[in-house]
C-alpha cells in the first residue's frame, strides 16, 4: 500500500510549552510553527497559552504579544495592521487570512498557526515570497500604452470604464488564494496562480491600456493559465472577499472571443 509521508526533516515535531501567568483569565492557546535554518533540524509547534486579557482581539496582536512578552525569538511579517499590506497572511486555524484582520475569539479552541502552505520557509511564519513577485513582475503590471498621456491632465476612463477595476484594485497580493490552490502547490514552477492572473486581468480590462493582445498571448499557455481547474479555493480563501476564479475565467472567455 502506497504511504503518503513528509520527509522525515520536514517532518513538525512537538515544541515547548509557555504556560500563562498564574491568575490568567482568559486563556487561549496558540500553537505555532516555528522552523529556525541557522538551528538547521525538523520544524516544531510551539504551545504559546496567552492571558487575551492581556492582547489585543486578532491573531496578530497575539503573535505581537508573544514575540514582544514571552518569546523574542518568534519570528512573523506584518506592517499596516489593518489588512491593507498583505504581509501578514498565514494559515490560522487551516484557513489562509491575515492575521491583523482574524479575530481569535472566532476560532474555538486552540489556534494553530503555520505559515503559507507550499512556500519555502524563510524562518517561522515568514514564507519566500520571492517566485510569487517574480511571476507578478512577469506580468508586466503597469499601464502600457503607446498613445502619449495628455500633457494637461490624467488619461481618462469612463464610468462603465472605471467600474470593471472594481473587485480586481482591491486585491493586496497578500498570497492566500494562490497557496490555497491545489493546481498552483503542484505546478507553481510554470502556473501563474489566481492572485497573479486576477492581477494580469486587472490590466487586460483596464480601457487604457493598449497591450490586451500581447497580454493575452503571454497567457496563451497549457501551464501559465490553463492549469486551474475551478477548484474555487482561492475564491472562497481571499480575504478580501474578491473573486480570482472569475477573473481567471473571463480571461478564459476573451481567449475564446479572440479566436471567433
Ligand atoms: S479556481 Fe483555479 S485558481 Fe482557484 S483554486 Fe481552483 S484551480 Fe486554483
Ligand atoms: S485575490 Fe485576495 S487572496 Fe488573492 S492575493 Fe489578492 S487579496 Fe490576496
Ligand atoms: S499587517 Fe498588513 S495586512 Fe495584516
Amino acid at each position: 500500500m502506497a504511504e503518503f509521508l513528509l520527509p522525515k526533516k520536514s517532518r513538525v515535531q512537538k515544541g515547548r510549552t509557555h504556560a500563562a501567568a498564574e491568575g490568567a483569565q482568559r486563556r487561549k492557546v496558540f500553537k505555532i510553527y516555528r522552523w529556525d535554518p541557522d538551528a538547521g533540524g525538523n520544524p516544531r509547534l510551539d504551545s504559546y497559552e496567552i492571558d487575551m486579557d492581556k492582547c489585543g482581539p486578532m491573531v496578530l496582536d497575539a503573535l505581537i504579544y508573544i514575540k514582544n512578552e514571552v518569546d523574542p525569538t518568534l519570528t512573523f511579517r506584518r506592517s499596516c495592521r489593518e489588512g491593507i499590506c498583505g504581509s501578514c497572511a498565514m494559515n490560522i486555524g487551516g484557513t489562509n487570512t491575515l492575521a491583523c484582520t482574524r479575530a481569535s475569539a472566532d476560532i474555538p479552541g486552540q489556534i494553530a498557526v503555520y505559515p503559507l502552505p507550499h512556500m519555502e520557509v524563510k524562518k517561522d511564519l515568514v514564507p519566500d515570497m520571492k517566485h510569487f513577485y517574480a511571476q507578478y513582475a512577469s506580468i508586466k503590471p503597469w499601464l502600457q500604452s503607446q498613445t502619449p498621456a495628455p500633457p494637461d491632465r490624467e488619461r481618462l476612463q469612463s464610468k462603465p470604464d472605471r467600474e470593471k477595476l472594481d473587485g480586481l484594485y482591491e486585491c493586496i497580493l497578500c498570497a492566500c488564494c494562490s497557496t490555497s490552490c491545489p493546481s498552483y502547490w503542484w505546478n507553481s514552477d510554470r502556473y501563474l496562480g489566481p492572485a497573479i492572473l486576477l492581477q494580469a486581468y486587472r490590466w487586460i480590462v483596464d480601457s487604457r491600456d493598449e497591450h490586451t493582445g500581447e497580454r493575452l498571448d503571454e497567457l496563451e499557455d497549457p501551464f501559465r493559465l490553463y492549469r486551474c481547474h475551478t477548484i474555487m479555493n482561492c475564491t472562497n480563501t481571499c480575504p478580501k472577499g474578491l473573486n480570482p476564479a472569475r477573473a481567471i475565467a473571463e480571461i478564459k472567455k476573451l481567449m475564446v472571443v479572440r479566436t471567433i
